[in-house]
Formats: C-alpha cells, sequence, structure tokens
C-alpha cells in the first residue's frame, strides 16, 4: 500500500481541514506530518464548526488511528486546550490519536523568542503565527531540541531547565527579561497531561500499518508557498511543507507516496507579511475577503486576498508531484461578472511562467485571463451536472493551465458541500 498525500498549494489556509475530515472514511490512519499549532485547520458539520491546530483532522471520523508524526513541533499547552476543547463537545480523542516521541516540544521560551525575533525585525517582520514554531525547528535543526520522548527520561527536568536558560540567555541578549513562572508552571502540567497519551515511535506504526494493507492520509499544514525551501523565502514558515515532507516528518520512503492532492482556492489569500504578486488592493479584494470570511483561524488577522496565480500553481504542483486537484471556495466568486487569473508574470518587459526567485511586487506585473463569472449561487449544488457553463469553462481551463485533473470542488465550508468530478 502507499500513503496518499493531501497538502496546501498557496499560502495556507486553503480549506486542507474540510477536505481531510471528508476524504477520512477512506482511509484507516490520518497523519499529520509538519508544523504545529500555526496551523488552524476548519471543519464544518452537523451546523458546529472547530478549529484544529495539532490534532489532524481525521479526529471525527469513527474509528480512524490518527497519528501526529515526528516532523510537527508540539506546544503541550496548546494541545491539552484543543483536546480538552474536544471533549468538552463529545469527542475523546485520547483513544484515537498516537504521537510521534520524535515530535519537538515547543517551550514556552520558544514563543517568547519568536516574539522577540520579530520585534528585533522591526518593519521586516514576516508576521509570524508567534506560537515558538520558528525558534523551536531552529532548535530541532541545531540539535538543541527537546522532544516528547525526551519526557520520559529521569534527567528530562535537567534538561529542560539547560534548553529554558539557553534561552533566556538570549532573550537577555536580546533586551528581555520576562518573568515565565506562571508559564512554566502551566507547561509542566501540560507536560504530564501529554504523557497519558499514546507515545510511540509513529514510522513503525504507519510502515506497518501500509504492510497490513491500511490506507493512510498524509494531513499537510501551511502550503507550498510557506515552504522553507521552496516558497517566498524568508517570508515562509519553517518547516518542508512540500510533498517530500511527508517522507521525512513520517518515515515514509519516497516510492512510498501514492496520489497528491493538491488543494488550492479559486482565488488567493496569505496571511501576515511577504510578497504576493496578484494581491488586490481595491474594491475587489475586499469583497472577496468579506464573501470569503477571510479572517485567520488562529490569529484572527484579516487574509490578505487576490486573484488566483497560475504561474506559482504550477510551480506548487512540479514541486509536489500532485496528481490530483481540489478546488475550495469556488462559492465566493458565484456573484462576480467576472474573474481573473494571472497566467503569466511580466518582469523587466518580458512574460515569464516560471516562477522566479524573488516576486517582489516591484519587479512583478501579473499577465491577467479574464474569464466570464458564472452568476450562479452553486452552495446547494450535489453534482458536477448542475454546473453551470460558466463555470464547467472555468474548470477546463484551470484543468488546461495545470495539466492537472480538478477531482475535488467544494461549494461551501459544510461537509456536505463538496462535490467529486468524474475525471479520467
Ligand atoms: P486550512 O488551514 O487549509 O484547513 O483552511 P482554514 O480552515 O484555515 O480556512 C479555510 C476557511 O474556509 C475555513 O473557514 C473553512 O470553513 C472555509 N471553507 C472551506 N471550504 C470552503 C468552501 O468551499 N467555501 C466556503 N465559502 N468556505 C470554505
Ligand atoms: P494552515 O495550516 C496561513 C504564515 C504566518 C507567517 C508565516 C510564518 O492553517 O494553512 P510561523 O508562525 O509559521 O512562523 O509564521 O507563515 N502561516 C500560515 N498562514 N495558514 C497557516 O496554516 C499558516 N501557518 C503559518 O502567517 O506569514
Ligand atoms: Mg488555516
Amino acid at each position: 500500500m502507499k500513503v496518499d498525500v493531501l497538502l496546501g498549494l498557496q499560502w495556507g489556509d486553503e480549506g486542507k481541514g474540510k477536505v481531510v475530515d471528508v476524504l477520512t472514511p477512506r482511509y484507516d490512519l490520518v497523519a499529520r506530518f509538519q508544523g504545529g499549532p500555526n496551523a488552524g485547520h476548519t471543519l464544518e458539520f452537523e451546523g458546529k464548526k472547530y478549529v484544529l491546530r495539532s490534532i489532524p483532522s481525521g479526529i471525527f471520523q469513527k474509528g480512524r488511528t490518527n497519528i501526529i508524526g515526528n516532523g510537527v513541533v508540539l506546544d503541550p499547552v496548546l494541545f491539552k486546550e484543543e483536546a480538552e476543547a474536544l471533549l468538552e463537545s463529545g469527542v475523546d480523542i485520547r483513544p484515537l490519536l498516537k504521537i510521534s516521541k520524535k515530535a519537538h516540544l515547543i517551550l514556552p521560551t520558544h514563543r517568547l523568542l519568536d516574539a522577540a525575533n520579530e520585534k528585533a525585525k522591526g518593519g521586516a517582520k514576516i508576521g509570524t503565527t508567534g506560537k515558538g514554531i520558528g525558534p523551536t525547528y531552529t532548535d530541532k535543526i541545531s540539535r538543541n531540541g527537546l522532544r516528547l520522548g525526551d519526557t520520559l527520561a529521569p534527567d528530562f527536568m535537567s534538561r529542560y531547565e539547560a534548553a529554558r536558560n539557553k534561552h533566556l540567555a538570549q532573550l537577555k541578549n536580546m533586551g528581555e527579561t520576562p518573568d515565565i513562572a506562571e508559564a512554566e508552571a502551566k507547561w509542566l502540567d501540560a507536560i504530564e497531561y501529554l504523557k497519558t497519551y499514546d507515545l510511540v515511535d509513529s514510522e513503525f506504526v504507519i510502515n506497518r500499518a501500509l504492510a497490513d494493507g491500511k490506507k493512510v492520509l498524509c494531513e499537510g499544514a501551511q502550503g507550498t508557498l510557506l515552504d522553507v525551501d521552496f516558497g517566498s523565502y524568508p517570508f515562509v514558515t519553517s518547516s518542508n511543507t512540500v510533498a517530500a515532507g511527508a517522507c521525512t516528518g513520517l518515515g515514509v520512503a519516497p516510492n512510498k507516496i501514492g496520489d497528491v492532492y493538491g488543494i488550492f482556492k479559486a482565488y488567493c489569500t496569505r496571511v501576515g507579511s511577504g510578497p504576493f504578486p496578484t494581491e488586490l488592493f481595491d474594491e475587489t479584494g475586499k469583497k472577496i475577503r468579506d464573501l470569503g470570511h477571510e479572517y485567520g483561524a488562529v490569529t484572527g488577522r484579516e487574509r490578505r486576498c487576490g486573484w488566483i496565480d497560475l504561474v506559482a500553481l504550477r510551480y506548487a504542483i512540479m514541486i509536489d508531484g500532485v496528481t490530483k486537484l481540489i478546488m475550495m471556495k469556488s462559492d465566493v466568486l458565484d456573484g462576480f461578472d467576472e474573474i481573473k487569473a494571472c497566467v503569466a508574470y511580466e518582469i523587466d518587459g518580458e512574460k515569464v511562467t516560471d516562477f522566479p526567485y524573488s516576486i517582489e511586487s516591484e519587479t512583478i506585473k501579473p499577465v491577467y485571463v479574464t474569464l466570464p463569472g458564472w452568476k450562479t449561487d452553486m452552495t446547494k449544488m450535489k453534482s458536477e451536472t448542475e454546473f453551470p457553463k460558466e463555470f464547467k469553462d472555468y474548470i477546463a481551463f484551470l484543468e488546461k493551465e495545470l495539466a492537472t485533473p480538478i477531482t475535488i470542488v467544494s461549494v461551501g465550508p459544510d461537509r456536505e458541500q463538496t462535490i467529486e468530478r468524474q475525471t479520467k
């Protein structure tokens, strides 16, 4: 058996959580492979809305095992809050969840370092989610991190204290002398809570499941344009959000990757700083934001909105090896007279279709194709046979430009508002 991977092709918030939830009944295991509580994955069904940060989006479908893989960074306090909120709404995740002992821990001082780093950058700040993601991955790569499995060692406290003291010294150098007593007590309490979960070597769980013929879905966080290697560096997150991240973040060999579902919005959004060639600063951008409720699930920040960028999407499809596309939020454009799609960039008078090294807006002018809108409320549609002609044409145009089939179209936030297409 092979694992399928589902990941975002833009700057995150494409609707990964919703689709993972919809696809989970076809799988036995759902596994997160990177990122941490910087993610906010929204699911809506039976009139209720849930936002998941560290817990995989397969958690609501009965009888599935969910895994937090080694590539994820975990904040014990936020994890506890998330799990307790789910319990309150009637979902006991404990029997359904396994967590890799190799997942790195976000310390209270990592969050403080995240804030201090941002402050030090001033106007050049990244606009992080403030969850300590960058400093935690920095410690992982520089071999100073603490892993979940370390909490089981007899000398864990002294290792924690050494890491904390190092961070406090760094903070002092940056002019910060925080009192962390309260946050630390809460964190240590949450560590004890985490230890009551099934802490595993998840690479064995997944590979054995595959050997037993079980089906595994890997859930990405963030999006390809936020990847630390291929995204709009340095305005990116600190992990590999691309399909290859599933290999390192779960211990799945490259030849075990099956389908790669690439998910994108019918337009484009970005939260935080960084270049965004097709960003709209006019009424149309505002209209997309209002109709699409484009406000961050984690930070509540306004998401920047713009037209779909096919140069960036083609690049993401190439890097990720996408085999099936999923288009989200097309309903947001239901009332538009015209829809634009960026098919190339103009740089120094030349037309460029390869995603360039720098996408700073001063140097790039998007080249747009304008398509007629479908002016039809699609939110109650159940089948592609109901699609208006203009929408069918829009899909055909995208499939041709992207050379990849669009297999699912989402026409609203609810689980039910998902339409599968028959593709060859
Ligand atoms: P994720 O991080 O990729 O899981 O995406 P988010 O949950 O951060 O953001 C997607 C937002 O769009 C959430 O508020 C979803 O409820 C909502 N959403 C998902 N699919 C659709 C859709 O097809 N139409 C509309 N209108 N909203 C959607
Ligand atoms: P999901 O999984 C959208 C952005 C932040 C910031 C940059 C770095 O919900 O799609 P970080 O805290 O990771 O160091 O921030 O990345 N970012 C996201 N944007 N969706 C996300 O996750 C994001 N996770 C991080 O806004 O620009
Ligand atoms: Mg999100």
